[in-house]
């Protein structure tokens, strides 16, 4: 295809089928690093936008504020870019090196928030407050908010949900991450008419408290809600059937074991993502299942692949990987 504009280039991103040894069931990666941003966040920031820009809340020069892990960030700096709008993305530490080094490339301001939270929590309660704070003292700034933010699922419905159901005439499980909750119920709810048979389930980090449960650290970065944090509009659990989590080990290990056997980098949400998809189809043996990789490895090369950072956290454990690769391997085709 041809784009006239960034924008024009969001979506349509390839799936990858694994080969399962489950047998009677297929399982097919939405490789959502495939957009022009390298995240599925493109695709909100630009229906966020274009609601901003249609009800008019968002005029030319004008100036947008938004807390991001950094995918969302990356994808509204870029089309920040594209339409010449200000904007101050609102940070933690937590967001990698590399996302933050993207943001500043296409021009856009970085604040980042110091919290005295442990290096695995996440500052989103310190970061939402400083956007909005930002936004209420910046002369027409527009804050997206994107945990309540209905464009947020509604950018999913009307382009990842087409998509599938362009690609596959039936679907019976869906498993996606679940951070503002947008990815996964925009598209769960884009398919549902089509496909009333679906089950869906969210995926989150251990110590994200989405589906109940203790609060606690962790690393998979940009899903999950920490302790303390609302839990967002955007997560509709009328059309999340179950929710899972799924601990750094596991999701980490998953996302290297895949690299390493398939030659596909994912990042360690889409870890977490595969590992609880193969756990439902082995469970329940659903003939066709999507998981929905939110973003890439390379934008983790510094952390979850490298081994350094995983030793010293503790997340380095060659007992645990064997196991775990024993248990993933089962989607390898018999040699
Ligand atoms: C890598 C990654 N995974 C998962 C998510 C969660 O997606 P959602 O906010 O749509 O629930 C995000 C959101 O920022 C993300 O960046």
């Amino acid at each position: 295809m041809i784009g006239r504009s960034v924008s024009d280039l969001v979506g349509r991103t390839p799936l990858l089928e694994l080969p399962l040894r489950i047998s009677g069931s297929r399982l097919f990666l939405k490789l959502e690093k495939f957009n022009p941003g390298q995240s599925m966040k493109d695709r909100m920031a630009r229906s966020m936008l274009d609601d901003a820009e249609r009800s008019g809340r968002l005029a030319p020069g004008g100036t947008i504020v938004e807390s991001s892990s950094g995918n969302t960030a990356t994808g509204l700096a870029m089309l920040a870019a594209e339409r010449q709008y200000r904007l101050i993305a609102v940070v933690d530490r937590h967001a990698s090196a590399e996302k933050l080094r993207t943001i500043r490339a296409y021009g856009a301001e970085v604040r980042l928030v110091e919290t005295d939270l442990g290096d695995g929590r996440v500052g989103t309660a310190a970061r939402e407050a400083l956007a909005h704070e930002i936004a209420a003292t910046t002369p027409g700034a527009v804050y997206l908010n994107q945990p309540d933010n209905p464009a947020n699922a509604s950018g999913y419905a009307d382009t990842l949900a087409a998509e599938l159901a362009s690609e596959l005439p039936a679907i019976d499980l869906l498993v996606g991450a679940v951070g503002t909750g947008g990815s996964l119920s925009g598209t769960a709810r884009g398919l549902r008419a089509r496909m009333p048979g679906m089950r869906v389930v969210g995926v989150e980090p251990v110590g994200s408290i989405i589906f109940g449960g203790a609060g606690g650290s962790y690393y998979q970065s940009g899903t999950g809600t920490p302790e303390g944090v609302a839990i967002g509009q955007n997560v509709d659990f009328a059309v999340i059937d179950q929710g899972v989590k799924v601990g750094d080990r596991e999701a980490f290990a998953t996302a290297r074991f895949l690299a390493r056997q398939n030659g596909i980098l994912i990042g360690g949400s889409g870890g977490g993502v595969l590992y609880a998809a193969l756990e439902a189809i082995t469970a329940s043996g659903a003939p066709t299942t999507i998981a929905i990789v939110a973003d890439g490895g390379e934008k983790y090369l510094d952390t979850i692949f490298d081994d350094e950072w995983l030793r010293a956290r503790g997340l380095l454990d060659p007992t645990n990987d064997a196991v775990l690769g024993a248990r993933v391997a089962r989607y390898r085709e018999q040699e």
